[in-house]
């Protein structure tokens, strides 16, 4: 920093959204726990950040006295080691960054002394299995609109009259990295991504990725890499209907940590089951070819479910009307030719006409909805045969 510049108040901010991503080829295990390695490969799509997505300013301020994180408007300690891996990692790769016309020019030894301040916001539930550690670690990450800097602003406590600077439009990329002007690749960023939650890694891209498990030691191998960008399958539709929103009892890193603790299920899945179908979903990918695509989305996702129930104790992510939903999505690649692929359904569903939360804008997707709700609501009374 010139010197002048510690007597001035500043503070210099980006706003990132990043989409979450569900996984059609599931990521459950690791193998190094620290470094976040997974026990396979897995596969995702990335949601249209219109939708699910995270929202979070980062901002840095010679008057900040500590980093320290909002997480939907409530202070959280940022102790963790994955939060401390994070930032840790980006401050490595931190470079000089200067405002020519403020006069404000931040080195990379001040990157090391100056602290952050982090808001984050999620518009999906949090820790519901909807992926926010995804969309969350990712966007630590992503940057993309600057809106809103003054409301922001005063989120963190900063005070009017506050010099606030930040990037008005930038592509995706990770957002730290972006006030920092990190110059890594992609790749490197994806690594660093993992370390805060594994399925983070995948939200650095758009479209379908794939997670490869890697085999170096350090996990510089264990990235993400793009399968295919967004418009690959335009007529593809994901819906995704939030059967509850309340807080998972077993969070997915303890949930896999115990499952590969004592499932027997789980390595014959890592090993003889999920190598192959990785290469069965790239192709379906690869060809649009839906009813592929859809088996296997079902065939993996009932998988991890009978994994986490062959873990001791077993872990219950599935409700009774995620278990109807789960045989209308079957119905419906069964019967129609478009995509969808239902990953949870709206609590209350079947009891009412409440309204189901949609990834996707589209009448088409309304009308299947429509059904889906239909066919849901008839089956809830025989749902024993089902
Ligand atoms: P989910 O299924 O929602 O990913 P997890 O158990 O995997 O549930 O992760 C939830 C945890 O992810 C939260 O307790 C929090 O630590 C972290 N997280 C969620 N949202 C964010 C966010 N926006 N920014 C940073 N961390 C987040
Ligand atoms: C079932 O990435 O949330 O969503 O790496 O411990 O943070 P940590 O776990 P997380 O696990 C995601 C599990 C999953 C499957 C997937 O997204 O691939
Ligand atoms: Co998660």
């Amino acid at each position: 920093m010139a010197d002048e510049i510690p007597t001035r108040k500043w503070v210099f901010m980006v706003t990132a959204q990043t989409a979450t991503n569900i996984a059609v080829i599931k990521y459950w295990g690791k193998r190094d726990e620290t470094l976040i390695l997974p026990i396979n490969d897995s596969i995702s799509v990335t949601l249209d950040p219109a939708h699910l997505c995270t929202t979070t300013t980062v901002a840095v301020s010679p008057s900040f006295e500590k980093d320290r994180m909002w997480l939907n408007g409530k202070e959280i300690s940022l102790s963790g080691d994955r939060y401390q891996n994070c930032l840790r990692e980006i401050r490595s790769c931190a470079s000089d960054v200067e405002d020519e016309k403020k006069g404000i020019k931040i080195t990379k030894k001040d990157w090391e002394k100056l602290y952050l301040h982090i808001d984050s916001h999620n518009n999906f539930p949090t820790a519901a299995g909807l992926a926010s550690s995804a969309a969350g670690f990712a966007c630590l990450g992503l940057f993309r609109q600057p809106s809103a800097l003054g409301s922001r602003s005063r989120s963190m406590g900063l005070r009017r009259d506050t010099c606030c600077f930040g990037f008005n439009t930038v592509n995706q990329v990770f957002a730290l990295a972006k006030l920092m002007n990190v110059k890594e690749d992609q790749g490197k960023l994806s690594a660093i991504a993992r370390q805060g939650s594994g399925s983070a890694c995948r939200s650095l891209y758009g479209g379908f990725v794939k997670w490869n498990m890697g085999k170096a030691e350090d996990g510089s191998d264990s990235i993400a890499v793009q399968l295919a960008d967004e418009k690959h399958w335009d007529d593809l539709v994901i819906v995704i209907a939030v059967v509850s929103s309340r807080q998972k009892e077993t969070s997915s890193t303890t949930g896999m940590h115990e499952s590969v603790e004592t499932s027997m299920l789980i390595q014959h899945r890592a090993e003889e089951v999920v190598p192959e179908r990785i290469i069965q979903m790239e192709e379906a990918i690869k060809n649009h070819d839906f009813l592929s695509f859809a088996r296997l989305t079902c065939a993996d996702s009932n998988q991890f479910h009978a994994v986490c129930l062959d873990t001791c104790p077993p872990i219950f992510y599935m409700n009774d009307t995620s278990h109807r939903q789960a045989f209308a999505s079957l119905f419906f690649y069964a019967h129609l030719d478009c995509g969808i692929v239902i990953i949870n359904c709206v609590e209350k569903w079947n009891r009412s006409e409440g309204t189901p939360q949609l990834a996707t804008g589209s009448s088409h997707c309304r009308r299947l909805l429509f059904f889906l709700s239909h066919i849901l609501h008839s089956r809830s009374v025989e749902s024993g045969a089902v």
